[in-house]
């Protein structure tokens, strides 16, 4: 299958399967066209201003409220519950694949959050891996998902098309939206954000302009494609942090044409346009912000999706790595590819971070006394793809996270190394 994607971020957009399937003029004709079914799917409540409102008009063979009770599923996800609270500084090994059957539902691991989903703010974070396609169909009620892979690449099927993504590449599914993630290799790994609050949007960009960062046309929603198969389908939902099921008798993917701006859509992390000094120290890491989720206060991100990628340094008489710091806002980042140039070793690929609101970090000490000592010449840091999913509440790990092997035991040592340098006799 040759997929093909509608360009935009936070357009209206339109795409049927068949021909004449959207109806003309109005949302809700008395008979739609084909026989199909209309609902709509809202994102947002009904009255949200009209800048923040999202919401798509499905035309479907079968309307979602044919199915019968959901029950609770046995094997819940792992990691669900939250752990100790801690200030510590927590930095984690990636995940081992499981040898065992596992697709996308079974491979979620919880690893921190700030909220239950039941607030209309807040995220969930939690990482992913699979060795097999999923049979079923999902939906999360508890918010939007934010998928980085970062192993292996993924055809998710939804509600209102097919994507298809690798690692480099984002995807972000509206709250509710039916999917059903399929591996197109062996294996799949990655990390995953829930957003509980604001949808997410791109950053406004002030004095940078009206170009810059991630642009909107590289963003892309799949186009309408729909499954008439009548067959047993289980439907997984994720509902207050549980999962629940039932047997459908037909594929819930089953929309033939829609219209709106609540959808799916990918992004490309290799086009994103990097800002920075051309003159001396460097700006702030929200240059680097992909999309954020803003709360009510002007400012304060309730998700901020944030990437380091390859990009030229040539600040002159400068600390080049990210400075030592302590803020507000609390950090989980995770590592796609390469090394981040801020530590020298011990942040790989599939692992994570976390610094907590007014925990000190910065460059461990090896890469510490490296920039300091540097000639600077320009160089190109090449060849990485760190990201950190930032947040404005503190983030609790969960039980698991606080427990499992990954989690390495002396991660504070990497600042031990730097070296005493202060001499009041030599300025
Ligand atoms: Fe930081």
């Amino acid at each position: 299958m040759n997929l093909e994607y509608l360009s935009g971020f936070g357009n209206e957009f339109a795409s049927e399967a068949l021909p004449g399937a959207l109806p003309v003029g109005q949302n809700s004709p008395q008979k739609a066209p084909y026989g199909l079914y209309t609902e709509l799917f809202s994102g947002t409540a009904f009255t949200m201003a009209r800048s923040e409102a999202r919401r798509t008009w499905l035309y479907r063979i079968q309307p979602s409220a044919n199915h019968p009770a959901f029950a609770k599923l046995a094997r819940q996800l792992a990691g669900g519950r939250l752990g100790a609270v801690t200030p510590n500084r927590l930095r984690w090994n990636p995940l081992d694949i499981p040898s065992e059957p596992t697709d996308f539902i079974d491979g979620l691991v919880g690893m921190v959050a700030n909220s239950g989903a039941e607030n209309p703010a807040g995220i969930s974070i939690y990482n992913y891996r699979a060795n097999r396609s999923m049979e079923r169909v999902f939906f999360n009620a508890d918010g939007e998902l934010l998928i980085v892979p970062e192993q292996g690449r993924l055809r998710i099927a939804t509600e209102l098309g097919v994507l298809e993504v690798e690692p480099l590449e984002i995807v972000v599914l509206p709250r509710g939206l039916k999917f059903r993630v399929e591996l197109l290799d062996a294996q799949a790994r990655g990390y995953v954000a829930e957003n509980h609050g604001a949808p997410l949007r791109l950053p406004d960009l002030g004095p940078i302009g009206s170009n810059g960062l991630a642009n909107p046309r590289d963003f892309l929603t799949p186009i309408a494609h729909y499954e008439d198969l009548k067959q047993p389908t289980t439907l997984v939902q994720k509902f207050l942090g549980e999962l629940w099921a039932c047997e459908l008798d037909h594929s819930p993917l089953n929309v033939v044409a829609w219209h709106g701006n609540n959808v799916p859509y990918k992004y490309d992390l290799r086009r994103f346009n990097t800002i920075g000094t051309v003159s001396f120290d460097h700006p702030d890491p929200s240059i680097f912000t992909v999309l954020t989720s803003p709360t009510s206060v002007h400012g304060l991100a309730n998700l901020d999706f944030v990437i380091f990628p390859p990009r030229w340094m040539v600040a002159e008489n400068t600390f080049r790595p990210p400075w030592f710091h302590r803020n507000l806002m609390n950090e989980y980042m995770g590592l796609i590819q390469g090394a981040y140039d801020a530590k020298a070793e011990g942040f790989l690929p599939g692992g994570a971070s976390l610094h907590s609101c007014m925990s000190a970090h910065g460059p461990d000490g090896e890469t510490c006394t490296k920039a300091i000592n540097a000639d600077l010449a320009p160089h190109k840091i090449d060849n990485t793809m760190a990201f950190m999913f930032e947040t404005s509440q503190v983030l609790r790990p969960t039980q698991f996270a606080l427990e499992c092997p990954q989690l390495q035991p002396a991660y504070d040592a990497c600042w031990a190394a730097l070296p005493a340098t202060f001499n009041p006799n030599r300025r």
